[in-house]
């Protein structure tokens, strides 16, 4: 969602603040602007849009400095315009300020503002805050910026620069991550590390409810109490893999390209060599613990809830253990069918999605077992759950998530088979899974070579209004999955439900340009599947196979066919996601979609 970018130091603020600010534009934004200390006063540029499209029109000249604040917004409180966008001030001018999150008690302010004689130019809560910090500012931005801790409710990371101190800024954290950077004479501040990229040594997160103050001599760390504290900051290494798409037009094809490498990684560092065990270090629980487990609830929001969907069925049917998703916007922790015996499994990929992390919170407070499957450490699930599971995927930069989906996949049936172990039944499922799991990048990396078959079948669909998409078993993830890639970046309104449930009402939607995905599969469910992708035919309906590459039935029953490898069933949602992530990212490509971030969504939603 919102993303914040601070500098101060000798050199011009402005190219950082626009870097910075293009660094965090993979989060999904709708405006950006920047404030920069220039000859006594503040000079503000935003608007919306997009930074490469704004910065060029802004007014260099005036926008020299070395202290600045830079952010990109995703529109909450008030539509994505120029007024709205951040940064927002005070009605003197004095004050900027750079805002993630809510400020739950934005009404009762304002109006206590207004009642005051404040003026309000936008609709944002965030300008809340720049009037406060104004009122509140009598020369110490610690005293300042705990007043306005004080006064103010809910989750957010706040940057204030002010005219009187154009050589400081001051960080406010409260349920939104902030990073502080250094380097020889140079303070940062930024809401991801990664916007810090090549100009920071060192950093260190921001904790609840400090305050901290850059300058270019220093940074110093301050509690709500205004009391000064020690931090040890750590160095800053940057993953160069992912501060560029490596030569590919978008990140979500390099992300898709990624997944043979992350998996086998994954498969690396969790399989013990010798013993050929399980190891999930951080899971934070005893055998005797897991084994203890007597129902799994499996939380998250989306592409995220997906996986849970899966990963319910893995637990039930590797561990023996009762399990079920349950969207975490949905989750209600009721205390007396919780405590220690249930555990609840959120899976996220930003670690920061407020819906999955409001069910962890209640979850553990009616005292059940958490455990986090995530793909960012350093976030606010990880830090609320008791046990962690790391996806191990890189950042993920593209909006809608590919390899984190697969990630997660596999980090769940390896979870369900760390159960099993544990209850005394999964040694034997783990070794007859162990070479199909060593196989597994080979096939994934060949359902990506088979790209030019998914072009084809991209350029007859394209223009479809609407899709379905249909799996059976763990494949019915992979049908909502699928479905959910293509709506998201391509704009075709697209459904994916069991196949089961097709002539119970979606064959109602069935024809010519209505095409149907069905995931095959193996077994006794290919052979329903084929019967399902005879129904639709006799309705005339244009069918996609997603099939073995053999698989010479599919041919002759489906109108297009996406081959992939044969691999084994627990495995093949993952090798089954790839052709339909490729027809989605393909399909957006020929409609003209802005495919790394698509309209109206945020790479982590940070609101209820
Ligand atoms: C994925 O393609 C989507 N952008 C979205 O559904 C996402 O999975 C969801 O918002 C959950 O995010 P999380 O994994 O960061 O919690």
């Amino acid at each position: 969602m919102c993303g914040i970018i601070g500098y101060v130091g000798a050199g011009e603020a402005l190219p950082i603040l626009v870097e910075g600010i293009r660094l965090l534009s993979y989060r999904g934004y709708d405006s950006a602007g920047v404030a920069v200390a220039h000859d006594g006063a503040l000079v503000v540029e935003k608007d919306k849009g997009r930074i490469e499209d704004l910065a060029p029109s802004w007014d260099r000249t005036r926008l020299r400095g070395s202290t600045g604040i830079g952010h990109t917004r995703w529109a909450t409180h008030g539509r994505p315009n120029r007024v709205n966008a951040h940064p927002q001030q005070d009605a003197s001018g004095d004050v900027a300020v750079v805002h993630n999150g809510v400020l739950e008690n934005d009404i009762a302010l304002r109006e206590e503002l207004e009642a005051a004689g404040v003026p309000f130019v936008s609709e944002t809560d965030t300008e809340v805050f720049a009037h406060l910090y104004a009122r509140a500012f009598r020369g110490d931005p610690v005293a300042a910026a705990r007043e306005v801790l004080a006064r103010c409710h809910g989750r957010f990371g706040l940057v204030f620069l002010h005219r009187r101190l154009p050589g400081t800024l001051v960080a406010v954290r409260r349920g939104s991550p902030l990073v502080a950077g250094t380097a020889e004479g140079v303070g940062l501040v930024a809401s991801d590390v990664r916007a810090l990229a090549g100009h920071a040594d060192r950093a260190f997160e921001i904790e609840e409810d400090e305050i901290v103050v850059l300058t270019r001599e220093g940074v110093a760390v301050y509690g709500a109490d205004g009391v000064r504290k020690a931090r040890a900051s750590h160095p800053v290494t940057y993953d160069d893999s992912s501060l560029g798409k490596g030569g590919f037009p978008h990140w979500m094809l390099k992300e898709i390209h990624e997944q043979p490498d992350r998996l086998a990684d994954l498969v690396a560092a969790r399989i013990d060599p010798v013993h050929g065990r399980i190891r999930l270090d951080e899971l934070g629980l005893t055998d005797a613990e897991l084994a203890a487990v007597e129902r799994v609830d499996l939380v998250g929001c989306g592409t995220a809830s997906y996986a849970c969907m899966y990963g319910a069925r893995a637990f039930e049917a590797l561990a023996g253990v009762a399990a079920r998703m349950v969207p975490a916007s949905e989750f209600e922790a009721r205390a007396e069918l919780l405590g220690p015996r249930r555990l609840v499994v959120a899976v996220s990929q930003s670690g920061e999605t407020a819906d999955t992390h409001a069910a962890v919170e209640a979850a553990a407070r009616a005292g059940a077992r958490t455990v986090g499957v995530l793909n960012v450490r350093a976030s606010r699930i990880a830090r609320s759950v008791g046990g962690f599971v790391d996806i191990h995927a890189g950042p993920e930069i593209c909006v809608a998530s590919t390899k984190v989906y697969t990630g997660m996949l596999l980090s769940l049936l390896l979870l369900a088979l760390r159960v099993a172990e544990a209850r005394g039944r999964g040694h034997g499922a783990l070794a007859a899974l162990r070479p199909a799991l060593d196989a597994l990048p080979g096939a994934v990396r060949r359902a990506i070579a088979a790209h030019d078959q998914v072009r084809e079948v991209a350029r007859e669909v394209h223009r479809a209004q609407n899709m379905l998409y249909i799996g059976r078993g763990p494949d019915h993830a992979t049908a909502v999955e699928g479905a959910m890639k293509m709506k998201e970046i391509s704009y075709i309104h697209a459904e994916g439900f069991a196949a089961g449930e097709l002539k119970h009402g979606p064959i109602a939607l069935v024809s010519w340009d209505v095409p149907t995905v069905a995931i095959l599969g193996q077994g006794e469910a290919r052979t329903k599947m084929l019967a399902n992708v005879r129904e639709v035919r006799a309705r005339d309906g244009l069918v996609i196979a997603v099939a073995g590459e053999d698989d010479a039935d599919a041919r002759k029953v489906a109108d297009l066919v996406l081959p992939v490898p044969v691999v084994d069933p627990w495995l093949a949602p993952l090798v089954h996601s790839i052709p339909l992530q490729l027809l989605a990212y393909d399909v957006a490509r020929r409609r003209g979609c802005d495919i790394d971030q698509p309209r109206n969504l945020a790479k982590s939603v940070t609101v209820q």
